[in-house]
């Protein structure tokens, strides 16, 4: 048995062909909004059970909600405000009640029922969600440049948004048949978005020791500079799972999803959208969706304790690193040997050797996945 879905149903918002041909026969009646890729990607989300169980995105009751008391109105556990902002004087003729065709570069992507538009405080929705309203902190700053108005409502997906990388695409549908057709009962989810050092396959592979299957879901879509390249973390995962993985132990997926940099709350985020897919155990090691110093390298865990009834179990990890006398790796629950004889993950380090074409050690990333990375001109995001 894989997971139940989140909420308890897993959403389809998506479409049937008779009611898209509708829709679009009368879209020249309808007011568009232009949304954004980001959003058009939230859209298909929600419509695919990304974000069970909303249906829309979110009126002002459940965002006030997610807010103050990280669930959703109806109680169920919900740590990220998922929100259509516009700027205020592009709403010409549209009021609540309302149906509007959200376009990307004027292509229909979904029908909206705009039930509510309502006014909310960027500051102190910043400081929710990222416990800071810090400008160094990349989520605020995206926050602070919202527009003024948020649209609660249902939607229905009629288009799709183009997508690089179809092949590594799966939906929650889809993973929940992939994982029983396997015969797994129990799944683990594995949010990344990086391509995998030591720590990254260790914390799969102790994992696995006491689940069925692993579910890498590496994160694809906008961010920061300095991050690997979408293209990059992909085809290093292949090579890791290629050279090291025991057959039919890993499926690989992307989500497309833009990384918040929200900590404690965005790991129980990742946790949920895992859930969606089938997941019952999910991975939270150090610093988890973390940047820079913001957060405690062990929030995003202690957060949990919140959720009892979260209905995925989270996998605690304390940090791994290479120990020279155990000759392998380690964390502080297994390792007795001083901090002379560790060598710790960096991902500054690495990304520094990376960019002077320099190999990274075997003890830090396996060479197979360090020669991938080398071949690419300019693996990061700049
Ligand atoms: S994240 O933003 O997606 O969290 P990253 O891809 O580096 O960044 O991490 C993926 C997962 O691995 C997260 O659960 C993170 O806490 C964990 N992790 C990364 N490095 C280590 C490490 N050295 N020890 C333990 N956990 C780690």
């Amino acid at each position: 048995m894989v997971s139940r879905p989140h909420g308890g149903r897993l959403v389809n918002r998506v479409a049937s062909d008779s009611r898209r041909e509708k829709i679009l026969a009368e879209a020249a009646e309808l007011p568009q909004i232009p949304i954004s890729v980001e959003k058009a990607i939230e859209a298909e989300n929600i419509a695919r059970g990304v974000y069970s169980p909303l249906e829309g995105f979110m009126l002002s009751e459940d965002f006030e909600s997610c807010l103050t008391r990280m669930r959703l109105a109806s109680d169920v556990p919900w740590t990220l405000p998922v929100v259509l902002d516009v700027e205020e004087g592009s709403l010409v003729d549209i009021s609540e009640g309302d149906e509007v065709l959200l376009t990307l570069d004027g292509s229909p992507t979904a029908l909206m029922e705009v039930e509510e538009i309502y006014r909310y405080d960027k500051r102190r929705t910043a400081v929710s969600v990222f416990g800071t309203d810090s400008p160094e902190h990349p989520g605020v700053r995206r926050t602070l440049k919202m527009g003024d108005l948020l649209l609660g409502g249902r939607i229905t997906l009629v288009g799709s948004v183009p997508n690089p990388y179809e092949r590594y695409t799966l939906w929650p549908i889809e993973t929940r048949v992939l994982f029983k057709e396997k015969g797994w009962k129990t799944v683990v989810g594995f949010q990344t978005r990086n391509a995998p050092h030591r720590g990254h396959e260790e914390l799969q592979k102790t994992a696995l020791a006491f689940v069925d299957g692993v579910f890498i879901n590496p994160v694809i879509g906008r961010k920061k500079p300095g991050d690997f390249r979408d293209d990059v973390i992909l085809e290093a995962y292949r090579a890791l799972i290629r050279h090291y993985y025991p057959r039919d132990t890993a499926v690989l997926a992307i989500l497309r999803y833009e990384m918040r940099y929200a900590g404690p709350r965005e790991a129980v985020h990742h946790a949920i959208m895992r859930k969606n897919f089938g997941c019952t155990h999910f991975i939270v090691g150090r610093d988890h969706a973390g940047v820079g110093n913001f957060y405690p390298p062990y929030a995003a865990q202690e957060i949990f304790r919140e959720f009892p009834d979260l209905g995925v179990t989270p996998l605690f990890f304390r940090e791994f690193f290479y120990c020279r006398r155990c000759g392998g790796l380690a964390n502080e629950k297994t390792c007795p040997h001083p901090e002379s004889d560790r060598v710790r993950f960096s991902g500054t380090k690495i990304r520094e050797l990376i960019e002077r074409g320099e190999v990274p050690p075997p003890e830090v990333m396996r060479p197979e996945v360090a020669e991938v990375i080398l071949s690419f001109e300019d693996p990061f995001v700049r």
